[in-house]
């Protein structure tokens, strides 16, 4: 950085500049009042020498003797001439001119030539004709006073000097006022360089120290070195610092809570400032834009947000109040709830909780659905109920036989109804996991051969042939063995009843390492792709007219899919439509 530019630089500059400035007006005016006292000084003594020479001329008129003593009185520069009678000129200190100035000179000047008529005493300065009139040091100071001699005409006494005498004390004066302004300018320098060291130092560490700060670190110190204001001032930027730090470290913890609270929320937020740009984003907000991104493909360039979310904002700004919405993609559904936020007076932008309710929506609709099948499945049997009981009471059986057939039927459809409420009763037992197991070892290959066989004749009598594939050896596995023969008389059910004529169900054993392996296996009807993962739901079923007959209720699956979870293992279905089906499911040796 140069000089001038820095404080002391400025500081020296305005010293310096004070002192020659001072030491200027100081040195004219010096030099003014000392050529002053200096010629006033000389007039005053050629006046008196004049007047004294005078004197001694008159009272020693005869010449010789009068102008040896105006000789002795006459100072080393003072040049004297006399004159009597206007003619006879005597010139004791030598020359007839001096400087160009001689006694013609004298008469030819009106105001010293008055002295001849009886002026009492004039003092001129007079320019030497050769040299310029500005170099006052070239004049001649001219004093005349009359001179009597007795009986005669007037004659006068001139005494002159020259002023070179006062050129060289000018100088010398000079001289001494330019060696004082030298001592000046180098006190001076020295002065700068002290305050350098005292002021601009701990300047250049403060400035230094505040370009960190600047930087973020606010652990920067400066030393202090005085106690002057420089040094409060150094006290003052350390306090700073270390309340800027602290203050720093409160925001940053703050700001670290605020995004840990943030980012472990189940909720996604977003916030917006006015005009719709995301400031703040957690990462269940980030799946959600993004998973709307997903579903957008190509055209997610055009818009950065949601329609249903940039509406929604829009309207917050408008209102000034907390908006709600919902908005569905891809089958996701997502509750936006956005509020205004303010800055001091308005609206400086938008907060967003965004919450999936998409397992809510499910569930709302599980239970409408489930409440739906639940009256279909009732209001079927219960017609039939009221039906054939009517017909009984109103006699519209003709013969005992009908009647009974009617009763048959009624009884029939109670123990459906009881049936279904069972089941229903089981299925929510076993969801709330009220539902307790009764483990015990079931030795396993004749606990599979027992059940297929329970069905051998149902089979024989569809023209199905039921095959039973069990290892040889003895395995042993800790099971609740009535609830396992639920499941299995399920899927040998379904199968014998999905399957035609000449078709073959085939159950069959495979044991692994930690458990066992069972699989129903048909070449029925198939289940539709579409309908694979739906199966092991409540009321699935793939016939959607829901004849009767062909299907039970369609809690089956559902049944034995929480009975087999249950025991730890887990039931998975293959299936091709047109091809069969294949009912899987796994238990491990040790429940
Ligand atoms: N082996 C199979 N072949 C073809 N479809 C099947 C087979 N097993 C099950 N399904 C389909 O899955 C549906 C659900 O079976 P699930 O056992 O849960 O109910 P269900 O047999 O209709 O009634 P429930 O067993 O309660 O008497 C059946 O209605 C049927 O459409
Ligand atoms: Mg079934």
């Amino acid at each position: 950085m140069r000089i001038w530019r820095t404080v002391v630089g400025k500081l020296w500059m305005t010293i310096l500049l004070m002192v020659a400035f001072v030491l200027l007006i100081l040195t004219v005016l010096l030099l003014k009042f000392f050529e002053d006292y200096h010629i006033n000084q000389i007039k005053q003594d050629l006046s008196n020498t004049a007047q004294k020479i005078s004197n001694i001329m008159e009272e020693h008129p005869s010449g010789q003797v009068g102008k040896e003593i105006a000789l002795g009185v006459l100072d080393k520069n003072e040049k004297v001439m006399i004159v009597y009678n206007k003619k006879d000129i005597f010139y004791p200190t030598g020359a007839e001119s001096y400087k160009g100035i001689s006694y013609q000179s004298i008469l030819k000047d009106k105001q010293l030539s008055q002295v001849f008529r009886g002026k009492k005493k004039v003092m001129k300065e007079l320019t030497p004709p050769h040299s310029s009139s500005r170099n006052e040091y070239n004049h001649v100071i001219v004093t005349a006073v009359p001179l009597y001699a007795a009986g005669k005409e007037p004659g006068a006494v001139f005494v002159y000097q020259s002023l070179e005498a006062l050129q060289e004390t000018t100088q010398q004066t000079t001289k001494i006022i330019l060696l004082a302004a030298g001592i000046a300018i180098v006190l001076t320098t020295g002065f700068a360089f002290f305050l350098s060291t005292r002021i601009g130092g701990p300047l250049h560490k403060m400035r230094e120290a505040a370009f960190e700060v600047a930087k973020g670190r606010f652990d920067k110190k400066v030393p202090i070195l005085t106690h002057d204001e420089i040094g409060e001032l150094a006290t003052a930027f350390n306090t700073m610092g270390r309340q800027l730090k602290f203050n720093m470290d409160a925001l940053k913890q703050e700001k670290e809570q605020l995004r840990s609270i943030l980012s472990s929320m189940a909720d996604g937020v977003l916030t917006f400032n006015r005009d719709g740009t995301i400031l703040i984003m957690n990462p269940p907000a980030e799946t959600f834009l993004q998973h709307w991104y997903h579903v957008q493909g190509d055209q997610a360039k055009d818009a950065a947000l949601p329609d249903g979310l940039s509406a929604l904002l829009r309207k917050v700004v408008e209102t000034e109040k907390e908006q709600t919405d919902e908005i569905e993609i891809n089958g996701r559904f997502y509750v936006m709830i956005a509020s205004p936020l303010y800055n001091q007076s308005h609206i400086r932008g938008v907060v967003t909780v965004i919450r999936d309710m998409t397992e809510e929506r499910k569930l709302d609709k599980l239970r409408d659905d489930f409440i739906a099948n639940v009256s279909h499945e009732l209001r079927t049997p219960v017609a039939m109920l009221q039906g054939y009981s009517e017909a009984i009471i109103d006699d519209i059986a003709a013969s005992e036989e009908e009647k009974k057939e009617f009763a048959k039927i009624i009884y029939d459809e109670t123990l459906r109804i009881g049936r279904l409420v069972n089941e229903l009763l089981d299925l929510a037992r076993m969801e709330a996991g009220h539902f307790s197991f009764r483990i015990e070892p079931v030795p396993f290959k004749s606990f599979i051969e027992r059940v297929t066989h329970k069905f051998n004749g149902i089979a024989k009598e569809k023209g199905i042939e039921l095959l039973c594939e069990a290892s040889d050896r003895d395995l042993v596995i800790e099971m609740d063995a009535d609830r396992i023969e639920q499941v299995l008389t399920n899927l040998i059910d379904n199968a014998l009843r999905h399957t035609a004529p000449n078709g073959y169900v085939k159950v069959k054993e495979e044991e692994v390492e930690d458990g066992v392996y069972i699989h129903v296996e048909d070449n029925g009807s198939g289940i539709p792709k579409e309908d694979l993962p739906f199966v092991f739901e409540r009321f699935y079923k793939a016939d959607k007219a829901r004849t009767r007959g062909k299907s039970g209720t369609g809690l089956g699956l559902a049944i034995a899919k929480n009975i087999v979870e249950g025991h730890n293992g887990r039931i998975f279905v293959k299936s091709k439509t047109g091809e069969g089906t294949t009912f899987s499911f796994f238990l491990p040796k040790k429940a």
